[in-house]
C-alpha cells in the first residue's frame, strides 16, 4: 500500500488552448517543464489523427525538454505506429479513437480486436516501447491483454467519474477488482480519465494501481491556481489516499 503511485500529467489541453489561436502560446513544452520540477512522474500526450491538440513536432520538443518518461497515447494505425517508432517514447498507450468524439469516450475493445492489435503490440514492444492498452475495467479485457502480451493496461475511469452514489461505488469496485486481476496475472494496472481533486482519492487507494494519468481537470485548475499548484495538490491527494 505504501508503493509510490506515479502521476502522469496529460498536457494535451495546453495545446488545445494554443491551437485556438494558431500561434505558439501557451506552449505544452513549458507545461512539461513545470510538471518535471513539480513532482510529476511522467508526461502523457495524445497525438490524434486530426491533431486537435498535440502536434507531431511537439513530441520531440517535449522529449528534448525533460527527462520525464513520455507516454504517447495513440490509435492503432500505421501512421501512429510510424511516429511512435521514430520517437521511441518510454510508453505507448493504445486508445480507441473516433474522429467525431470530444474525448476518448470508452476503452479499447481488446477482446474483439485481437488480430488487429497484435501486430501493434508486437512492433512497439520489439522497439523497447512499453505498451499499454486503454480498456474498460473488465476481466475479458484483461484476459485479452494477457493474450496480446501487453505489459500494462490502463483502466478507463470515465464511468466512475460520471457516476454518483451507489453507481459510483459499483464503478469503483469494478476498477479495484480489475486492478487486482491484472496484477495477479503480471500486468501492471494504470488508470485515468475524468479524475479530479474530488474523485481521485478512492482510485488512488487501490493498492495495485501503479500510475494515474490525469489531464483535463489539472489543466483547467491551472488556469485558476497555476500548473505547479494543481500538480502539487493532486500529488498530495494521491499520497494521502495511499
Ligand atoms: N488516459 C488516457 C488513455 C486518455 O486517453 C486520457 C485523455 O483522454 C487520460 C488518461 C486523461 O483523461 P483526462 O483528461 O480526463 O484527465
Amino acid at each position: 500500500m505504501s508503493r509510490h503511485l506515479r502521476l502522469g500529467v496529460n498536457i494535451d489541453h495546453v495545446a488545445t488552448v494554443r491551437n485556438a489561436r494558431g500561434g505558439g502560446h501557451p506552449d505544452p513544452v513549458r507545461a512539461a517543464e513545470i510538471v518535471a520540477r513539480t513532482g510529476g512522474d511522467g508526461i502523457t500526450a495524445h497525438l490524434r489523427e486530426d491533431r486537435r491538440h498535440i502536434r507531431d513536432d511537439d513530441l520531440k520538443r517535449i522529449q528534448d525538454a525533460t527527462d520525464l518518461p513520455l507516454n504517447l497515447e495513440m490509435a492503432a494505425t500505421e501512421e501512429m505506429l510510424k511516429i511512435a517508432l521514430a520517437h521511441r517514447p518510454h510508453a505507448a498507450c493504445i486508445v480507441p479513437e473516433k474522429r467525431e468524439e470530444r474525448t476518448t469516450e470508452g476503452g479499447l475493445d481488446a477482446a474483439s480486436r485481437h488480430n488487429h492489435l497484435m501486430s501493434f503490440v508486437d512492433r512497439l514492444g520489439e522497439a523497447g516501447i512499453r505498451v499499454s492498452l486503454f480498456v474498460e475495467p473488465e476481466a475479458r479485457q484483461i484476459e485479452a491483454a494477457m493474450r496480446l502480451g501487453a505489459p500494462v493496461v490502463e483502466f478507463h475511469t470515465g464511468a466512475y467519474a460520471l457516476a454518483e452514489g451507489e453507481d459510483r461505488a459499483r464503478e469503483l469496485a469494478r476498477i479495484a477488482d480489475a486492478a487486482a486481476l491484472a496484477a495477479k496475472n503480471g500486468i501492471e494496472p494504470h488508470a485515468g480519465h475524468g479524475l479530479t481533486y474530488d474523485n481521485v482519492a478512492p482510485v488512488a487507494a487501490i493498492p495495485q494501481l501503479a500510475e494515474l494519468n490525469i489531464g483535463h481537470y489539472l489543466i483547467g485548475e491551472a488556469i485558476f491556481t497555476g500548473l505547479e499548484d494543481a500538480v502539487r495538490r493532486m500529488r498530495e491527494l494521491m499520497d494521502e489516499a495511499r
